[in-house]
């Protein structure tokens, strides 16, 4: 059985983010997206609504699971006995960074985690979280960018 982690913040989960777990979903029979606690920013969403947001989002994907962690990504992947992680690229900064992540993932886990990329459609390429809460902010139309439902639950926190 081939399991993957999709690790991340996921605040909020964008199209971007869904189009990487659904074609993970098709390549792997097990998919765990792990939601990162992170306690040294302060997200927009709570740990309890990014879990929700994606948990809403992939009801139709029986082969993906949601679950937070905190601490080393690495204990994680054990703890669900998988050694690779998935992510997503849209660009070279992306690869830059990811690539990084990826050599002190191999190191902290003496090379046992593999991490492995899928590039990111082109229409999804300016896609981010970010993005996509600047855009809200201005109650911008954000149907590129996030699940309808989504882009409801970032205007009522951001639109004044
Ligand atoms: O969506 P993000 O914020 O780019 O995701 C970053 C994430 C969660 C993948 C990364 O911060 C992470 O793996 N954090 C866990 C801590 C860890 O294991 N760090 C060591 C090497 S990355």
């Amino acid at each position: 059985m081939t399991k993957v982690i999709y690790p991340g913040s996921f605040d909020p989960l964008t199209l971007g983010h869904l189009d990487i777990i659904k074609r993970a979903a098709s390549m792997f029979d097990e998919v765990y997206v792990g939601v990162l606690v992170n306690r040294e920013k302060t997200p927009l969403f709570s740990l309890e609504e990014r879990v929700n947001i994606i948990n809403k989002a992939i009801c139709d994907l029986p082969n993906v699971k949601v679950e937070a962690f905190e601490g080393l990504l690495w204990d994680f992947c054990q703890s669900k006995g998988c050694n690779v992680v998935v992510k997503g690229l849209r660009n070279s900064e992306d690869f830059e960074y990811e690539n990084s992540q990826a050599a002190l993932n191999s190191i902290i886990s003496k090379g046992e985690l593999e991490t492995i990329y899928l590039g990111s459609r082109q229409s999804l390429s300016i896609v981010s979280s970010t993005n996509a809460k600047a855009l809200a902010s201005l109650n911008v139309d954000l149907k590129e960018f996030v699940p309808d439902f989504v882009e409801e639950l970032l205007k009522e926190k951001l639109v004044k």
